[in-house]
């Protein structure tokens, strides 16, 4: 932690001064999606994965949806469970569960039941960014694999717990239609009482045209458009024929691109980001509307150095005067009572 702090603040010193304001579509500071939840620390797109995310201070929790064998949308990565959960192991005891590995030794997300996914439990996967800082993973949890609809319900109840507006990002990741008509399904569950739909708290994102399409003509919950980043006007326009937004990768997005995606309307939110503080300090500059990040926690305290966030109201003088006479109307009437 130590390292990192002393990485950050010569990094930010680098950078130079704080921006005087965001180059966003809008205006506003760019957003902190959690990739996969709080991926870098925690299990990928398991319930307490999405906790950690929220309570770092995440504006949006991100995670992919397939369906399962019993067409039950849930939150997983790959389309195999052999990275991220536990089956192998589990499967060894559990025969049912083995005779569902295919051929090539791959457990497919879409040969289970839901009531079979449940046994398993998350783990981390070996790769770059993922668990990389075990602070808060302990190897005596059974991290649980979400259904999408707890995916919903965790940001829901968030907010009505905290009042705090915490949106969620599905990317249709199994291929076909089944799988975007069950994100805008979720999304539309009067359950939740407009929280994704009309208070404007959901993102929706593929890497597949044809998804994507289908996404934006069916629902008014923006789109992004996984994977590209127009270097001309003209690609840029075209693109937000079909989606409100892009999602190039870290390595594809430039300022230009940005520029042009910005120009046609477009919101700019690469993936993925890490614990290098120096990519956020970049992306910042280069005018993202916001970071797919497996460290959220990591990203809003680069974004605050970058964007200091706007001070907290003070009273005017006039409503300090307000104030005051209110409160000796108060303590007059305590008298009175007395
Ligand atoms: O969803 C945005 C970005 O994360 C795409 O990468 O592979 O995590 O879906 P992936």
């Amino acid at each position: 932690m130590q390292l990192r702090l002393v990485t950050l603040a010569t990094v930010l010193l680098a950078a130079g001064a704080a921006h005087a304001a965001p180059m966003t579509l809008n205006g506003d500071r760019p957003v902190i999606v959690s990739h996969r939840g709080a991926s870098g620390y925690l299990p990928e797109e398991t319930i307490q994965a999405y906790q950690l995310a929220m309570s770092m201070g995440a504006d949006y929790i991100e995670g992919d949806v397939y369906l399962t064998a019993d067409k039950v949308a849930v939150m997983l990565h790959d389309g195999t469970l052999n990275a991220t959960t536990n089956v192998v192991a589990y499967a060894a005891t559990h025969p049912e569960i083995a005779a569902l590995r295919s051929a090539n030794g791959t457990y497919d997300v879409t040969k289970f039941t839901l009531a079979q996914l449940k046994e398993l439990s998350g783990t981390c996967r070996v790769a770059a960014g993922y668990c990389t800082d075990r602070t808060y993973f302990n190897p005596n949890t059974s991290y649980t694999l979400a259904t999408y609809g707890e995916f919903l319900d965790l940001a829901y109840n968030n907010y009505l717990t905290t009042g705090t507006q915490v949106g969620v990002f599905p990317e249709a990741k199994q291929s076909g239609l089944a799988v975007a008509e069950a994100i805008l399904a979720g999304l539309n569950d009067p359950k939740y009482n407009g929280y994704f739909t009309t208070m404007g708290n959901a993102l929706t994102q593929s890497f597949d045209a044809t998804q994507v399409s289908y996404l934006n003509a069916n629902s008014d919950v923006p789109v992004s458009y996984l994977g590209v980043c127009p270097t001309t006007d003209t690609a840029a326009r075209s693109i937000a024929a079909i989606a409100d937004g892009i999602g190039p990768s870290r390595g594809q997005v430039t300022a230009a691109c940005a520029g042009a995606a910005h120009r046609a309307g477009l919101t700019v939110i690469p993936y993925t980001y890490t614990n290098d503080p120096a990519q956020y300090v970049t992306a910042y500059n280069q005018g993202v509307d916001g970071v797919f990040t497996n460290y959220p926690d990591l990203a809003g305290t680069v974004r605050d150095q970058v964007f200091p966030p706007a001070p907290t109201p003070v009273p005017e003088p006039s409503s300090l005067a307000l104030m005051g006479m209110g409160l000796l109307g108060l303590v007059g009437l305590r008298r009175r009572k007395r």
